[in-house]
């Protein structure tokens, strides 16, 4: 079996081990070994693999309709639409359903271009966007110069001076770009980025102005979104009010569904001349059924509300640790970076290689950036005490044995 890996076009560095099944926070290999998923998937189980609600839904939207005509609605989808709109801290009157995040941005700034008929895009020099396209170009993995990637202070204080330093940039921005910018997307914590998020004055203020000039102002909420910022969304750590929300991974739970809210204002300026987005899933009756579940979920179990003492837990666990390879712990919600620096003898990419390969061994599935030297983990935000307690013992063990 491991053999035939060979098949599977190398698009990523694939672990050697093979997973079999999942459910809560845990997944097996094919040899009936249990890890503890730091990762959450692709940082998508919030609610934990498999929440038995969702899959109740799914099995029996399964039963009635997967898929259909997409010139067809189904009352699932439309009872996601609901769903998903009432669950927005801001009001929002329309939205669309799609794949995946990198879809769901893609549109997001196709909408945005639409709408001003403009094309440059601005966002944050250490956001990722989408696997492809524009979102991508914008992102910081890409290096095209054409599109506008700002540095940006970081701060949580509110009493900061961030704007004294970067008010220049600010007026640079709207005299030199504003009038051909389609929209600014803000990636609230950059979470591919290396864990950073922006002062709050600073994008604020950076909205308030672009908005005053019909700037679109897209959060995308791929990642942060359904509380694993600590908060609903992630754009809450802001005060701002976003004209476009996409978001994607935690909506569907681990099945790939994502969407887009917007407004009816925005929607009454489309040029429909040429503008038409039709793809086969858009709106499948199954997706929408997750997405309207797992809402609920959310809802009815309080599930952001009860995370915030597991968060707490972990932060008290991490700040407790004093090692000469950890340089910084950067956390947000249930987003935790541990930035390494190396050590005689050791780069940052032989102790991260070291560290997740023991605790793989151990039993425990953590996320790595080698290009930003950190640790990256994104646990569900349903972990219960005796997985944290398992988690703690384990990360100690490993990290006491590095030298
Ligand atoms: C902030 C952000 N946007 C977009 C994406 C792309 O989403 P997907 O991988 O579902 O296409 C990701 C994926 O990690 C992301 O973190």
């Amino acid at each position: 079996m491991i053999k035939m890996t060979a098949l599977i076009l190398k698009t990523n560095d694939f672990e050697s081990i093979l997973i079999t099944k999942a459910q809560d926070s845990w997944v097996w290999d094919t040899d009936g070994k249990k890890y503890l998923d730091c990762v959450s998937g692709t940082w998508t189980c919030n609610l934990g693999h498999k929440h038995s609600k969702v899959l109740q839904d799914m099995k029996k939207q399964m039963d009635d309709i997967i898929h259909r005509c997409m010139r067809f609605h189904t009352p699932t989808t439309l009872k996601a639409a609901e769903q998903v709109l009432n669950f927005l801290p801001n009001k929002y009157d329309k939205i669309t359903f799609l794949n995946s995040g990198s879809e769901a941005m893609e549109f997001a700034i196709s909408f945005a271009r639409n709408v001003r008929d403009k094309t440059k895009i601005l966002s944050l020099k250490d956001s990722y966007l989408g696997a492809f396209g524009v979102a991508k170009e914008s992102s910081y993995t890409s290096t095209k110069a054409s599109k506008l990637k700002i540095p940006y202070p970081e701060c949580d204080s509110a009493n900061c001076n961030c704007l004294d330093d970067f008010d220049t940039l600010i007026d640079h921005i709207m005299e030199n770009y504003s009038s051909e910018l389609a929209c600014f997307v803000l990636e609230p914590i950059m979470v591919s980025g290396g864990i950073h998020k922006a002062c709050n004055k600073f994008i604020s203020k950076l909205c308030r102005q672009l908005q005053n000039v019909g700037v679109l102002v897209i959060a995308n909420e791929v990642t942060t979104g359904f509380g694993r910022s600590g908060l609903r969304f992630g754009h809450q750590h802001f005060d701002i009010n976003p004209d476009i929300v996409v978001m994607g991974k935690a909506l569907g739970n681990g099945y790939p569904v994502s969407a887009i809210a917007t407004r009816s204002a925005l929607e009454s300026k489309l040029s429909h001349s040429n503008y038409y987005y039709a793809q086969s899933h858009q709106l499948d009756p199954l997706g929408t059924a997750v997405a309207n579940s797992v809402v609920g979920v959310f809802k009815d179990e309080q599930i952001i509300e009860k995370s915030q003492d597991k968060i707490k837990q972990f932060n008290t666990f991490f700040k407790s640790l004093s090692y000469p390879f950890i340089k910084e712990v950067r956390s947000y919600g249930m987003i935790f970076g541990i930035q390494i620096q190396p050590v005689e003898g050791k780069t940052c990419k032989e102790l991260i290689l070291e560290i997740k390969d023991a605790l793989l061994e151990e039993g425990v599935l953590i996320g790595i950036s080698l290009g930003k030297e950190l640790l990256r983990l994104l646990p569900s935000l349903t972990i219960t005490d005796d997985d944290l307690e398992f988690f703690k013992k384990k990360f100690v063990k490993v990290l006491d044995k590095v030298e």
